[in-house]
C-alpha cells in the first residue's frame, strides 16, 4: 500500500475526522472579534493550543490544518505546534493556497491562487512535519455562475497543486467548495456541485495525481441559505450521496466535508444521515471549521483562563461529529 494512501486510511480511521484550523489572520480575526476578544498572535495560539490538547483529539481528530502562522509557532511549553499535534497521535496539515482573488475574465467569480513557488513552500512545511495540505476552490451559484471559465480554471489550480503535494510526499486535500450563500434550491447545488466535482477529477486524472492518496473536501447538498424550498436533513443526505456516487472515482478513499456556515447540530446531523444511508465503499468524515470550533470560542471567549471548560466543549463536538461519521449519533446524546 503507498504511503500516501496509508497517511490517509490513518487520517479518517475508526471515525476520526479533520479539524479546520487554518483561518488566515483576517478570517480569524473577524471570528475573534465578534466575540470580542482582541486578535493578537498569542490569543490565536492560545485558543489553538487549547483545542489540539484536548484528550478527544486522540479518539476523534485525525489531522489539524494548520494555518502558516500556526505550524511555526509554539505553545507555551515550548512544543512545536506540529509537535503537539503528533503527540496526540494526529496528523498535522497545512493551507497552501494564497486565497481566492477576482478571475480575470469573470470578475464575480474567484480563482484560487497559490500556485507560483508552491513546491519551495511544500519542501518547507514538510520539514517542518506537515503529513497533508488543503487548498480551496470557491464557486457562487446564480442564474450564470458558476461560469465554466471558474469550473476549468479552479480545477486546473487544484490538479496542479495536487500533482505538486504528492510529488512532496503528503497528502492534497482537494476542496471544491459550492458556496451555500444565495437563493438556490438543492436541485441547483447538486447540478452545479456533480459539474464541479467532475470536472476536478478531470483535471487531476490528467495530471497523474495519484487517487488512492487525496481526500475530497465537498459541501453536502444543501438548499442556499435564502431558499424558500427548504429540504429535510434525509433529503440532504440522500442527494449528497447521488452526486458523490455519480461524480467521485472509487479509487478515492475517503471524502470530508467541509460545514460551510451550517450550525454546529446541523452539520452533525447531516453526516450521520449520509453514513447511515452510505451505499459507497468511501469514508465519509469530517473536516469541520465552523460547526467543531463556534461553541468553543463562544465559551472561551467568556474566560479565556478556562482551559477545561472549552476543552470540555470542543470534545463534545468531536465526539457528536466522530459518531456521526459512523452513523451512530442521535439527538438525545447532545444534552
Ligand atoms: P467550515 O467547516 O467552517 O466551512 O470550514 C472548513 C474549511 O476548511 C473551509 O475551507
Amino acid at each position: 500500500m503507498s504511503e500516501l494512501h496509508n497517511i490517509v486510511l490513518k487520517i479518517l480511521e475508526k471515525g476520526k475526522g479533520i479539524l479546520a484550523a487554518d483561518e488566515s489572520t483576517g478570517t480569524m480575526t473577524k471570528r475573534l472579534n465578534d466575540v470580542n476578544v482582541p486578535s493578537t498572535p498569542e490569543n490565536r495560539l492560545l485558543f489553538r493550543e487549547i483545542l489540539f490538547s484536548s484528550s478527544s483529539m486522540i479518539d476523534c481528530i485525525g489531522g489539524v490544518i494548520l494555518y502558516d502562522e500556526t505550524i511555526k509557532q509554539q505553545t507555551s511549553k515550548k512544543i512545536k505546534i506540529p509537535e503537539l499535534i503528533s503527540s496526540m497521535k494526529s496528523a498535522p496539515g497545512i493551507k497552501v493556497d494564497t486565497g481566492a482573488k477576482v478571475l480575470a475574465g469573470s470578475p464575480e467569480e474567484k480563482i484560487t491562487e497559490g500556485l507560483d513557488g508552491l513546491r519551495e513552500r511544500l519542501k518547507e512545511y514538510y520539514k517542518l512535519g506537515a503529513k497533508f495540505t488543503k487548498w480551496r476552490g470557491v464557486y457562487t451559484i446564480t442564474k450564470n455562475f458558476p461560469s465554466k471559465l471558474s469550473i476549468q480554471s479552479n480545477a486546473h489550480a487544484l490538479a496542479r497543486y495536487s500533482a505538486l503535494v504528492q510529488e512532496c510526499r503528503m497528502v492534497p486535500i482537494v476542496e471544491p467548495e459550492v458556496l451555500m450563500d444565495g437563493d438556490h434550491s438543492a436541485k441547483e447545488c447538486y447540478e452545479k456541485t456533480s459539474e464541479v466535482i467532475k470536472k476536478c477529477f478531470e483535471e487531476l486524472i490528467l495530471h497523474k495525481v495519484d487517487l488512492k492518496g487525496i481526500i475530497l473536501k465537498p459541501n453536502m447538498i444543501l438548499a442556499g441559505n435564502k431558499s424558500k424550498n427548504i429540504i429535510t436533513n434525509e433529503e440532504v443526505a440522500k442527494l449528497t450521496l447521488k452526486c458523490l456516487k455519480d461524480s467521485v472515482p472509487s479509487e478515492v478513499p475517503g471524502i470530508a466535508f467541509l460545514s460551510g456556515g451550517q450550525s454546529e447540530i446541523e452539520a452533525t446531523e447531516n453526516l450521520n444521515l449520509i453514513n447511515k444511508y452510505n451505499n459507497t465503499d468511501f469514508k465519509m468524515s469530517y473536516s469541520f471549521g465552523r460547526a467543531l470550533q463556534q461553541s468553543a470560542l463562544k465559551f472561551w471567549s467568556k474566560n479565556i483562563k478556562d482551559i477545561e471548560g472549552t476543552q470540555k466543549v470542543f470534545n463534545h463536538r468531536a465526539r457528536m461529529n466522530t459518531l456521526a461519521a459512523q452513523g451512530k449519533w442521535s439527538k438525545d446524546l447532545e444534552v
